[in-house]
């Protein structure tokens, strides 16, 4: 990623803000980000009540410390797919940070979706399961722990919807294996966040845009908790086809 592009005059104010908030927990030895929003979360969300979950996380990534939750602005842009996913779909989520997106997604989709979320950090994990056995929905989410790319090599089946949240340099190798592993079905949707001018993950999109495997729709947003520019990108899997076929 070009560190660069967050010095943009756009993302100045943002950039100056979370550097602080991260000297200033370093300083204090706070407990890490995960940790802090799972704590919160204990003391003012009503418990069994998802809604009100990711109303308290936002509350304190908008009061107390920047969070890269998908956040509630962009969620809307993943709420709307519910109608073209089955009952009983399959999700994979790649970065579950504090499993906002892991409630949002189980909580959308029926309490029938199934959601598995891979993540590497093992701060981040108990921090998910907490928050999602707060929002009353452990039934539905799985957490798996380990790099992207190794737990990928254990999954087996097809998900009906993929959502890429982890690092942005990753987006395009563990998508390739996703395909090469057989768990996209034609239909599939694969959700990419983070695709817009200031984290710009360009080879990926240019692989997902020109394959020909993919029908991609581009949706501006904003990053969570800001004014600064973001998109996530939504591909329909077509299938694999080959490169130029008519
Ligand atoms: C943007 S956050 C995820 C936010 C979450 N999807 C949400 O919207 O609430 C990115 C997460 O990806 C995790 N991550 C980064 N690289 C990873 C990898 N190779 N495998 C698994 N998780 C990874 C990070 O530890 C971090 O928690």
């Amino acid at each position: 990623m070009q560190f660069w592009r967050f010095l943009y005059p756009s993302a100045l104010g943002f950039t100056l803000r979370t550097t602080r908030q991260a000297l200033v927990d370093k300083l204090r030895g706070a407990p890490s980000r995960p940790v802090q929003v799972a704590n919160y979360v204990e003391v003012h969300a009503r418990r069994g009540d998802p809604a009100d979950v990711l109303r308290t996380i936002d509350r304190f990534a908008r009061e107390e410390r920047w969070l890269m939750n998908i956040g509630p602005d962009k969620a809307p842009l993943i709420q709307e797919l519910a109608g073209r996913l089955p009952a009983q779909a399959r999700i994979l989520e790649l970065g579950a940070y504090c499993g906002y997106s892991s409630i949002m997604l189980a909580s959308t989709f029926g309490p029938q979706a199934q959601v598995t979320s891979v993540e590497i950090d093992a701060d981040a994990v108990a921090s998910s399961r907490r928050n999602v056995d707060a929002a009353g929905l452990s039934g539905q989410v799985s957490f798996l722990h380990g790099p992207s790319t190794r737990v990928l090599e254990t999954l087996e089946g097809r998900f009906d919807l993929v959502f890429l949240d982890h690092w942005k340099d990753l987006y395009k190798r563990d998508l390739q294996l996703i395909e090469q592993r057989g768990l996209l079905g034609p239909g599939s949707i694969v959700v990419a966040d983070n695709v817009g001018k200031v984290v710009a993950p360009e080879e990926f999109l240019d692989y997902l845009r020109t394959c020909g495997r993919y029908d991609c729709e581009h949706r501006e947003a904003t990053i969570e908790y800001t004014d600064v520019p973001d998109a996530v990108e939504i591909a329909v899997y077509r299938g694999a086809a080959i490169r130029g076929a008519a």
